[in-house]
């Protein structure tokens, strides 16, 4: 009965792992959740206040298919002013969520058949996306030498005539890597030398921790005019269960996205975009970011600090986002991470997810985006693990 498209998609590995942790939260089990792929704390007050004020005010009916045309100026003042993009509001568009802006952007993109470059590791939606379009993901493996990153060697080896997109993330969602404006400007080069688009998603852009933030399409107009940008107000103003997200490219795209949303989700919820809007423009943000970052980094280095005097593991030092991806190193790499962290699930209680959705096996995803506490009682729990028996 299902379709061949249905049928090829797999499920979302980190709602499984997520979905099974709460399963034995709810039979009274003190579950550790160190998988979540969202901030801990709540969305700041002021931005409720704007909703809420929105609803008040009647803001409840069908917006633009594209979004509110504020908001789509709020965001394209926020790329002109944070990156230093020029993009008139009819280059950005509002979705429900950057994933709807990924999906929105992959399927008016991609032509059945062709490949789309994924730096692996990778975020878990990315080939499956491109799958629902009729693409063909081709993962480039990315060594933990080269802290994740996607290389000019290892980009050009995966180039063919069917290349149509290459998909960069930075800072990365599984490893927190994040490449710096000399590498983008080397993967910008084969860009152009070979017609092909980059998607840039920027959905962690607020979460470095070293270094800054940099955006391929700052390199030049001619790579700009290449490259989409996905960002949206998830991750850095906790907002993710407000489903906000945007997206920036040429104006013949982002038409044709739009169009595709009309028929699907018609539009973001109207009250949300208010929400959204009150992020992308009030003066209290920059404080709610910053501070969040501020116990960022202090997560960060504190369970970089453990993971990496730990023998039976090797670690890379995440610059940004707020996960680390540590390889277990008695694990293959033939994908037993899956059972790794369903047994340290079952009996330790602490919920990490397995590398494979991410395209590597040996390794798991430890989110720190969790009270410090909790980190603390969740290293401890995987050193006694660990210690315990050789698990192969
Ligand atoms: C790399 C990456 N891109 C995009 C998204 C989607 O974010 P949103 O909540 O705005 O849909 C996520 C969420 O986990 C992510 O990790």
């Amino acid at each position: 009965m299902l379709s061949k498209l249905a049928k090829s998609i797999n499920l979302s590995s980190t709602l499984a792992i997520s979905a099974r942790a709460k399963k034995l939260e709810k039979e009274g089990v003190d579950v550790i959740g160190l998988s979540a792929g969202e901030p801990d704390s709540d969305t700041p007050d002021f931005i409720k206040e704007a909703a809420r004020k929105a609803l008040r005010d009647g803001l409840t009916k069908y917006t633009p298919a594209g979004g509110m045309p504020e908001l789509r100026k709020a965001a394209a003042e926020k790329l002109k002013k944070e990156n230093g993009l020029n993009y008139s509001p009819q280059e950005v568009m509002i979705n429900c969520g950057a994933k709807h802006s990924l999906f929105n952007v992959i399927m008016c993109l991609t032509e059945k058949g062709e490949e789309v470059i994924i730096p692996s590791p990778y975020w878990v939606s990315y080939p499956e996306m491109v799958k629902a379009a009729g693409g063909v993901p081709v993962f480039a493996d990315c060594l933990s030498s080269d802290s994740f990153k996607l290389t000019p060697e290892i980009l050009r080896e995966k180039i063919t005539g069917r290349t149509k997109l290459l998909i960069i993330n930075s800072p990365s969602n599984p490893s927190g890597c994040v490449y710096t404006k000399e590498e983008l400007s080397k993967i910008a080069e084969i860009v152009l030398e070979n017609d092909i688009y980059v998607i840039s998603d920027e959905i962690y852009e607020k979460h470095v921790y070293e270094g800054s933030f940099f955006s391929i399409a700052s390199l030049s107009e001619e790579i700009k005019k290449r490259t989409i940008i996905i960002n949206g107000v998830s991750k850095a103003y906790s907002m993710t269960g407000w489903r906000i997200g945007y997206a920036a490219g040429g104006e013949k795209l982002i038409s044709a996205c739009i169009k595709l949303q009309s028929h699907s989700t018609s539009n973001p919820t109207s009250f949300a975009q208010a929400g959204a809007l009150e992020a992308l423009t009030s003066d209290k943000s920059e404080k709610a970011v910053s501070d969040m970052i501020e116990k960022f980094k202090e997560r960060r280095d504190y369970i970089y600090g453990e993971l990496s005097k730990m023998n039976p593991i090797e670690v890379t030092k995440p610059r940004g986002a707020f996960y680390i991806f540590p390889r277990i190193k008695s694990l293959t790499h033939t994908g037993s991470s899956t059972e790794f962290a369903n047994k340290f699930l079952e009996e330790k209680h602490v919920a990490v997810i397995p590398g494979e959705g991410f395209g590597a096996g040996g390794y798991i995803r430890i989110s720190y985006a969790a009270q410090t506490d909790l980190i603390k009682e969740g290293i401890e729990r995987l050193k006694s693990f660990l210690g315990e028996k050789d698990r192969v």
